[in-house]
């Protein structure tokens, strides 16, 4: 997997700064004063640079450039605004406008004694993300192996901060898992593919089981197997399990695992198709959760279950028209097979309430395209049973600055999906289609479940880089969840 970039932390050496080559950042911390000792011939360029008008537009978290500055042998040293009162998010994107400019080199970044030094660091990290598995011609260095960019931050107290960068770098490495996976083309991150890769989550600790056909078909989860059935690569339900708080009842994370949705004989439109091996990001984000929960040994108890399969027309593919019946038992009239993912959800949601008695349920997914209409790609959409979860949702998605917003469920929107010949039909027209989709989900919650469901179809691939990610896949979602499990499932 991509690995987030090796930062370490030592103390500020004032001279380092003139030796260092490659490229180097200076926080400016409170009023942007500037560090002890710098060469004359920089400090003037500095404050040139400091006092134009682009020196001062810039805002707290922001960074200017300035190109071979004189008396230093960096290309580049970047000028960081950060005062000291700076928010966790302000400091987030001020590590970011440095991981975006890391061009393979070692960076020096002088924090000095800023407080926020550990969330500087995050940000850089994940915004240093590059997936370039497929490049062939990848930046290599003098001894032609490939440029492993390296960041060193000299702070006033590197060892309690070396510390509090284990747990910030648990969370980059479970982004960075979902990220991955998201990227993945679906030739190669096919069903059995992502098991696998599951499956190696042992080594951490997790328990993993894999649910092959047979033994799904036995659970019933014809709904799910339905969606799977006109491809070539199996369908599979991965369960992973972290007990790290005894035998409380467990948080379950649900996700759609579509790893190429082509909408099945209800085929897609060309344009915009090869997005579609994104419809797995609900599942890449429970992984990823997974993997984070893992490597900082929370102590929480969480289950995370994702659906895996292929949607394909193919002559063994779903027909519309097709009625299936789902593990509950209730009935399900196809009309459209590209509303696939809440047939998936309908099984895996029904299998995790009767096999884990979960404390809560929140399930993840690319559901609809509709979400992106009424939200765009700024916010999730949060659909909730139960008010308090969903508060806690909503405040977990604002202190990671993870955009969020909750629409609503409601027994009126039931007659939309309402079918002539079986219990409930798969689609519900244009109209509030994010809602019905929704609505049909919660068929599948049992009466006093408290249940939320995240439809993340405009977060999970946006059409360009946000603060924290370049463009391609964001792992929307890892940051909330675990700040969730930290604020209301963890044992302190
Ligand atoms: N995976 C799509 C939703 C989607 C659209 C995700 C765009 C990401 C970006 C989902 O399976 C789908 O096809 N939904 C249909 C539902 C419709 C047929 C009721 C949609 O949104 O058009
Ligand atoms: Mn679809
Ligand atoms: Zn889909």
């Amino acid at each position: 997997m991509t690995q987030p970039v090796q930062i370490s932390f030592t103390e500020t050496a004032a001279d380092r700064l003139a030796t260092h080559e490659g490229r180097a950042a200076l926080i400016l911390g409170a009023d942007g004063k500037l560090p002890g000792r710098l060469p004359r011939a920089l400090r003037e360029a500095v404050t040139r640079a400091l006092g134009s008008k682009a020196g001062k537009a810039l805002k707290p978290g922001q960074a200017l450039e300035l190109a071979f500055p004189a008396g230093l042998r960096v290309e580049t040293l970047l000028l960081v605004n950060l005062p000291a009162g700076a928010s966790v998010l302000d400091a987030r994107r001020a590590g970011a406008a440095i991981g975006a400019r890391l061009g393979g080199q070692h960076m020096l970044v002088m924090a000095g004694a800023h407080k926020r030094a550990g969330d500087i660091a995050l940000g850089l990290a994940l915004r240093g993300y590059d997936f370039d598995a497929y490049r062939s011609k990848r930046d290599d260095d003098e001894n032609g192996a490939p440029l492993q960019p390296r960041v060193t931050f000299m702070v006033k107290d590197p060892e309690s901060l070396a510390k509090s960068a284990a747990d910030a770098a648990a969370l980059a490495e479970g982004v960075f898992f979902t990220r991955d996976l998201v990227n993945e083309p679906a030739n190669v991150l096919t069903t059995t593919d992502f098991a696998d890769r599951l499956l190696a989550m042992r080594e951490l600790g997790l328990e993993v089981e894999v649910i092959e056909e047979k033994k799904l078909a036995k659970l019933g989860m014809r709904a799910l197997l339905a969606v799977g059935q006109g491809s070539e690569s199996p369908s599979r339900v991965v369960v992973m399990r972290w007990n790290g708080a005894g035998d409380q009842a467990p948080l379950a994370l649900v996700g759609k695992g579509v790893v190429f949705d082509s909408g099945g004989i209800s085929i897609k439109p060309a344009a915009g198709m090869e997005e579609m091996t994104m419809d797995m990001g609900g599942a890449g984000v429970v992984a990823g959760v997974m993997r984070t929960l893992a490597l900082r040994r929370a102590k929480a108890n969480v289950v995370g279950l994702v659906g895996l399969v292929e949607n394909m027309p193919d002559g063994r593919a779903q027909r519309p028209g097709d009625i299936v019946k789902s593990m509950k038992g209730d009935t399900i009239e196809v009309i459209n097979t590209d509303a696939e993912g809440r047939l998936v959800l309908a099984d895996v949601l029904w299998y995790a309430q009767q096999e884990y008695k979960p404390a809560a349920v929140i399930d993840l997914a690319t559901l609809t395209g509709a979400v992106i209409i009424a939200l765009g790609h700024e916010n999730a959409g949060v659909f909730a049973n139960d008010d308090a979860l969903a508060d806690s949702i909503l405040a977990a998605a604002r202190a990671e600055g993870e955009g969020a917003w909750r629409l609503p469920l409601g027994p009126s929107y039931d007659s939309l999906i309402k079918s002539r010949l079986a219990d409930m039909k798969n689609t519900g027209g244009r109209a509030a289609g994010s809602i019905t989709a929704a609505q049909f989900l919660q068929r599948f919650i049992a009466e006093g479940q408290p249940w939320a469901h995240i439809d993340i179809a405009g977060v999970t691939l946006p059409p360009s880089a946000t603060d924290l990610a370049p463009k391609g896949a964001t792992g929307w979602g890892v940051m909330t969840l675990d700040r969730l499990i930290r604020d209301r499932f963890e044992s302190k």
